[in-house]
């Protein structure tokens, strides 16, 4: 149907007989000529229509937006050159025109941003903006180069299946009733952990996938139910191995793809010492301010809020100094305690020091002069500085300080322009869940602990290290991954830990535990976040931009309708019946 690309044609086709395929970018009748941008998928060409032609005119004035079109024409040199576009030099002079497709008027044009409800409904117009496309190729680069690097080291490309077993990553499954097992479920993979540590013991040593997963839970502008991995595994290897590995490949990869050079080595960080610092596990170390522990000075002032959190062994009380803070109205230090409450906080002390010298502060009231002198000596504020406290359980104010430092980077302009990767390694191996009581896994269940020995390990499950370790860029944790335990017996001991009973671990995971006790190698990996990296490398903050179909954050496809009720005979296939009060017991 074509002879050329719309947005490729330039001067070497001059004096040549053409023809195009494409959309009706915008047609203007001026009279005397018309001109159409015609635009296919490699940018946009001028047609030019004279009147002398009145058969083609009369198609060309009739044209409207998006409207489909063959054209066949003559490529002549442009008087009113156009630097902007690759075709800027060059016009095509119609010399016959079809129409292919009408289109109907449009709900929103190329041009507008009619919000991102109406963009997704109509998903279809949406990726049809330059900006879309763009993103979207960044996204197909990424994936190619990642191919290509992995395909010439020698990995392999095996794909893990969809219907599985659940394999906890910490989220809730997506259940696939199974019609000819009535009453029973398959779940979809929240990742391939298991399989890909199966397919070391299988012994084809160096594995990875470009994996879907499925994972029920909340949605962000960096969470989808369903995302893409780069899912790697390696054979024989120790830490450093799979970290060495992954980090030329990243820093090969996002050369090639976008240009950008993230330096080497990447700065190793422990995880205590990124949430001491920054009050993360994914810190973004753009930003320059940090976090000032102040428990000493406070642990024997008269706010018992402070001094109770100072003196407990699990408590925290922080600092954070943010130069030029002071210049904050009262209203927007309520959205800084806001923005804390957010994320747990029960309050926001602060103390604000103005040009000329002068502080003021809620918790003055509660220390002596010396001792308020002090402290703000301790975070080193000074003129035209605020400080703002945190003070409560240790994870809690991590949580709400590292958030403040993120919001305050961003108010005052304070991230720098770059990239900044990380490794976060030292993972604790359990969170004590208050809720349930009981551990859970930081990372996953299959994660070795630093520990060899499972006695110790039993004795010391608190403050237990793992062998996990995270990327991070510009705040963001695009990968994860860690050494597996690969002994059934430390596995187990794991289990236990985590409380899933012996009965429970072989209902769930005998597979393998089998598979462990016959000859499994030491192994591990890591899987990268393709749609994070995809975002970051396009410069979106959302990775929906960067997922050709993706979902709200209500869950739902505005453009399929997705998810929608099921006739009720279809249900009862599948052994289903929907409760009327849809309630969920
Ligand atoms: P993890 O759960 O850390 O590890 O996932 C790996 C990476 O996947 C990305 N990611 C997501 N991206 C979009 N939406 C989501 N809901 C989402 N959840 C995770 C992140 C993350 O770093 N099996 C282990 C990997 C391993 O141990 O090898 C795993 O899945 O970028
Ligand atoms: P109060 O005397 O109770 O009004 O508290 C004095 C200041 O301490 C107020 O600015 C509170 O917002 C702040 N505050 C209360 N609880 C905390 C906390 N857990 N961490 C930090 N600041 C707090």
């Amino acid at each position: 149907m074509r002879t050329h690309f719309c947005g490729l044609i330039d001067e070497s086709s001059i004096g040549q007989t053409v023809t195009l395929a494409g959309w009706t970018d915008v047609a203007r009748n001026l009279g005397g000529v018309c001109f159409i941008d015609l635009r296919d998928h490699e940018g946009i060409v001028q047609v030019t229509v004279e009147p002398s032609n009145a058969e083609v005119f009369a198609v060309a004035a009739s044209l409207g937006y998006e409207d489909v079109l063959q054209v066949e024409g003559t490529v002549r040199a442009r008087e009113a050159v156009n630097e902007k576009i690759r075709s800027g030099r060059v016009e095509v002079i119609a010399t016959r025109i079809t129409v292919l497709n009408k289109a109907a008027p449009l709900p929103f044009h190329a041009h507008e941003n009619p919000g991102e409800e109406t963009r997704l409904k109509y998903r279809y117009l949406d990726l049809r903006r330059p900006e879309m496309q763009r993103m979207q190729r960044t996204r197909i680069k990424l994936v190619q180069a990642l191919r290509r690097h992995l395909d010439a080291a020698g990995f392999q490309d095996i794909e893990t299946p969809i219907l599985t077993k659940a394999t906890p990553e910490g989220a809730r499954d997506f259940l696939v009733p199974a019609r000819m097992h009535p009453g029973e479920f398959y779940a979809l993979p929240q990742s391939p952990q298991l399989f890909k540590q199966i397919l070391m013991v299988a012994g084809f040593d160096r594995y990875y996938q470009i994996a879907r997963c499925f994972r029920d839970e909340a949605l962000r502008a960096d969470r989808q139910l369903e995302f893409t991995q780069l899912d790697m595994e390696f054979a024989f290897v120790r830490e450093r191995d799979v970290q060495d590995f992954v980090e030329a490949m990243i820093r090969a990869v996002f050369a090639e793809v976008v240009g950008a050079d993230l330096g080497a080595p990447f700065p190793r960080m422990t995880w205590a010492e990124a949430m001491r610092r920054y009050g993360s596990d994914k810190p973004d170390l753009r930003i320059g301010l940090e976090l000032v522990d102040v428990a000493e000075r406070v642990k024997d002032s008269g706010f018992a809020v402070f001094s109770g959190a100072a003196n407990d062994p699990d408590g925290r009380v922080a600092a954070l100094r943010i130069p030029g803070g002071a210049a904050l109205s009262r209203k927007q230090i309520d959205e800084y305690a806001a923005h804390a409450a957010k994320f747990g906080a029960k309050g926001l002390a602060y103390i604000k020091i103005d040009a000329a010298g002068s502080v003021s502060s809620p918790i003055a009231k509660f220390f002596d002069e010396a001792a308020f002198a002090a402290l703000i000596a301790d975070v080193g504020a000074g003129n035209g500085d605020i400080v703002f406290f945190g003070a409560g359980a240790y994870g809690r104010v991590c949580d709400f300080m590292g958030a403040l430092r993120l919001k305050a980077g961003r108010d005052f302009g304070l991230v720098a322009e770059g990239w900044k990767p990380l490794w976060v390694t030292d993972f604790p191996m359990f969170e004590w869940d208050e809720e349930a009581q009981r551990y859970v896994a930081l990372h996953h269940p299959f994660t070795a602990p630093a520990v060899n020995d499972i006695a110790e390990l039993r004795a010391h499950a608190r403050t237990a290290v793992s062998r996990g370790y995270d990327m991070v860029l510009n705040g963001n944790e695009i990968g994860g991954g860690s050494i597996r335990i690969h002994r059934p017996e430390m596995q187990s001991a794991v289990f236990e830990l985590l409380g899933i009973g012996a009965e429970e671990a072989q209902a769930k995971f005998g597979f393998l535990l089998d598979a462990l006790k016959y000859g499994a190698p030491p192994h591990g990996g890591i899987a990268f976040g393709i749609d994070r990296i995809a975002a970051l490398m396009a410069g979106t903050e959302s990775i929906r931009d960067v997922i050709a179909f993706p979902k709200t954050t209500t869950a739902q496809c505005l453009m399929t309708g997705a998810p929608s009720p099921i006739p009720e005979a279809q249900l009862a296939e599948v052994h289903v019946r929907v409760r009327a009060d849809g309630a969920s017991e």
